[in-house]
This record gives structure tokens, sequence and C-alpha cells, in this order.
């Protein structure tokens, strides 16, 4: 599949711009997608999101073991293994509102990764996708995320990532197992990554954040951010 309409800054400064690439088919690399000043602008929406009404923290899983991520949540939130209107295992608040802006954002990526009529089949048409939540991310230099699907949604729509901050290890495989085959990706302050169509369900997950790579004038001084927009499929 070839990437159609894909408009990249290559990455600002980048002395060799990074093209777009389709990883698999429905699956897309945009590198440099976002300006230094978007992603500092994304950084500081972030930050106010973490402080509440849900604070950012450390998901807990059913087995008692801790995610090495923290997260926080926009529009839906999102615990281990459904989606709520409250924080249940958290503070019980109502997480904050999907602002406007972040749909319009999440159709941009789309149009990026795809071009304007979307992967056939997928639900992806830019026009038409409306992302209801957000999860963002925080890994320090040692956090990790295993291979896994993002399953809980309804929707088929493609899932559009976000990255910012430190340069990791973005490993994106197939659909049927955790392991092989899958390609390993670096994902860079700025880059793009959707996944929508036959990539929706595949198993994806982070292997190594390399520190000491984030550029401070995006805000993020050390570690790195990622923002995934989903639609949930939910009512409401
Ligand atoms: C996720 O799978 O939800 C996050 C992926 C990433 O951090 O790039
Ligand atoms: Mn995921």
């Amino acid at each position: 599949m070839t990437p159609g309409g894909a408009k990249s800054t290559g990455g600002e400064g980048a002395l060799f711009p990074r093209e777009p690439r389709a990883v698999s088919p429905g699956a897309v690399h945009v590198p440099g997608w976002l300006s230094t000043a978007r992603q500092r602008e994304l950084v500081e929406s972030c930050r106010a999101w973490a402080r509440g009404p849900v604070p950012m923290r450390h998901t807990v899983l059913p087995g008692g073991g801790v995610m090495s991520v923290q997260t926080v949540c926009v529009g839906w939130h999102w615990q281990p293994y459904r989606y709520g209107r409250t924080a249940d295992d958290v503070n019980g608040a109502r997480v904050a509102d999907f602002p406007d802006w972040l749909v319009e954002l999440g159709r941009a990526a789309l149009t990026a990764a795809y071009g304007v009529e979307g992967p056939a089949g997928s639900g992806g048409e830019p026009g038409t996708y409306t992302p209801d939540t957000a999860l963002i991310n925080f890994y320090d230099g040692a956090a990790r995320m295993g291979m896994h699907q993002d399953k809980e949604e309804r929707s088929g729509a493609p899932v559009v990532s976000l990255s910012i901050g430190d340069t990791c290890l973005f490993r994106f495989g197939n659909a049927e197992t955790r392991g092989r085959p899958y390609t390993d990706v670096e994902l860079a302050s700025g880059d793009l990554f959707v996944f929508g169509g036959p990539a929706r369900f595949a198993y994806h997950g982070v292997p190594k954040v390399y520190p000491g790579t984030a550029d401070p004038a995006t805000g993020m001084g050390s570690g790195r951010l990622n923002i995934t927009l989903r639609e949930t499929g939910l009512p409401g």
C-alpha cells in the first residue's frame, strides 16, 4: 500500500528527512509530522490533563502487576480491560472531556497517513473519523510496553499514535500472535503512526526507550510521551 497524500515536514531540521512508510497494509509511519510548536502545545495539554481531574498514574493490572508507563485518559477512561466515563480504579472522577481540536488532529493524521479516502472498509475515512478517547502514556527511560492488541474499542476505526520526546523502539506485529512476523520501527519526537484496516488489531509494543534523545524545545526535557487517539464505538 502506498501512503497517499502523506504530507510531512520530514522532521524539522532533519538533515536526512525520513519518508512516510507503509509498515504493513493499513499501518503507516509518518516521521516528523508534528511541528515543534505543535508538540509543545500538546505537551502543555498533556501536563494539564496529567494534573486532573484524574491524575496521571501507573495502571494496576488485575493480577496485581503495575504498568511501568504512567497513563492519563481523555474522553473515556481506559482501565484493564474496559472503558468508562469515570476512573473507578483511580479516584472515581469523571475524565476530562475530549476536545474538538483533538478530533480535527485525528482527521488530519488520517489524511496524512492514508490520503482522503482512508483504507478500504476500515471505517477510517478522515472526514468521518471521530476519535472520542485519548490514552496518554509517559515513558521514563526504564518504561516498556509489552506486545498487546488495542481491542477494548467496539469501533474498527484506526488508531492514531503521536510521539513526543525521547525516541523509542516500536514493535509492530501481526493480528494473530505476539511473535513474529513483526517490524521494528524507531518512533522519534513528532512522528505519527496510524494503524487501521487490516493492521487495526495487530499486536504492538514498546521494548525500549532511548533516554537523552528528546529535544527540549518540545517541552519534554526527558522521557517519552505517546498519545493514541481512538474511536471507542461506545454510546454517548
Ligand atoms: C500503546 O500501545 O497504547 C502505546 C504505544 C506507544 O507508546 O507507542
Ligand atoms: Mn496499544
